[in-house]
């Protein structure tokens, strides 16, 4: 018999849902449905959907679709776009926190103005989270920002040295600001990209070994939540002309995890604290009772084919890991089990 662990529900605090208007490579039930497959019962979506979530008539209809279809516990993120910047405080009771893009990624959201970024953190209300997507020298401006207007900034998915050295230096500053940090970042480097192609491009891009290790030496301290910017593409898409960029992560996440907790680079404390207690801290999110995650300590390979993701590929299809999720139990009900999903369309909680 191999050995159970129980965990609590864990939460991603950064997936790709891809609704409205990206439904053929994900939708409300089968990323809910990865996301429990994954041991995640907790996740916030993103809001660089087509069209994006910067106006609350598309929160409200994106929220009524979410109430209907979801398997886990699902909130929303609004995004901050400079055409509808006036627009940005009837968006926060539909949200539970701001999404800020400082750099180039998929989809067409992005701020690149002050007048934007002042808005955003003078109207934005305070007690909702600002969450950034920025890269190299994007994370000083978002320091710069938490400094001057002295409220929280999280930053999504760091993956340089360079990056969290500063994040390193302004949390000791005593600087209100927080991070994550993607599995991806942590378990692939830059020459995964030769084997995997386009498979394995994202944005940030893979970092070198040297970020890589340096993210890992941070894991302890710096980082506060590990997210795992689940962004699905399909493969059709991936091998297209013009890739979009973009990997699954809500299956392989806490596998992933478990297993650098087997080989003694981690310890199962502070894998808690990163999926579980601090993620619902950053972001005030509600406790979800009687709920909890058994994982089967047996080595397990990884496969495309065990994917609840619409989109189908992982890019850590063939790696073996520590173990697998056996049963989760949501609000008292077994949701998913031995890689069955039993919970209904609508049983999940929309958190606002
Ligand atoms: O690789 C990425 N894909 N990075 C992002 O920031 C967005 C995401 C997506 O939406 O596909
Ligand atoms: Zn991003
Ligand atoms: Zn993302």
């Amino acid at each position: 018999m191999s050995e159970i662990i129980a965990l609590p529900g864990l939460i991603d605090v950064h997936t790709h849902l891809r609704v409205p208007g990206g439904e053929h490579k994900e939708d409300f039930r089968t990323g809910t449905a990865a996301a429990l497959a994954g041991g995640i019962t907790q996740i916030l979506a993103m809001p660089n959907t087509s069209p994006p979530l910067t106006l609350p008539e598309v929160m409200v209809e994106t929220l009524a679709t979410a109430r209907h279809d979801v398997l886990c516990d699902v909130g929303l993120f609004a995004g901050a776009s400079p055409a509808h910047i006036d627009r940005l405080p009837t968006l926060a009771p539909y949200a539970v926190a701001l999404k800020i893009y400082l750099n180039d990624t998929f989809g067409k959201l992005r701020v690149e103005d002050v007048p934007t970024l002042r808005a955003c953190f003078q109207t934005w209300p305070r007690e909702k989270l600002i969450a950034m997507h920025a890269e190299k020298q994007s994370v000083a401006v978002g320091i710069g920002l938490a400094a001057t207007y002295e409220r929280s900034v999280h930053f999504c998915h760091i993956s340089r040295r360079e990056e969290i050295e500063l994040i390193a230096d302004a949390k000791m500053r005593g600087l209100p600001v927080t991070c994550e940090v993607t599995p991806h970042h942590l378990f692939m480097d830059v020459t995964d990209r030769e084997r995997l192609g386009m498979l394995a491009d994202m944005r940030p891009v893979l970092g070198t070994p040297d970020d890589v290790a340096a993210l890992w030496a941070h894991l302890h301290d710096t980082v506060d939540c590990l997210a795992t910017d689940h962004a699905p593409h399909t493969l059709a898409e991936k091998q297209s002309d013009n890739p979009p960029p973009g990997v699954a992560g809500l299956e392989t996440s806490l596998v992933l995890l478990l297993t650098a907790v087997t080989e003694n680079r981690l310890t199962l404390s502070r894998l808690i604290d990163l999926m579980h207690t601090n993620p619902r801290r950053l972001y005030n999110l509600p406790e979800q009772p009687d709920t909890r995650v058994e994982v089967e300590m047996t080595p397990t390979t990884i496969r495309n084919e065990m994917t609840q993701s619409k989109c189908g590929w992982t890019p850590f299809h063939g790696r073996t890991v520590a173990g697998r999720v056996k049963r989760v139990i949501l609000r008292g009900q077994v949701a998913y089990e031995d890689g069955m999903v039993l919970a209904q369309p609508g049983t999940g909680m929309v958190i606002v």
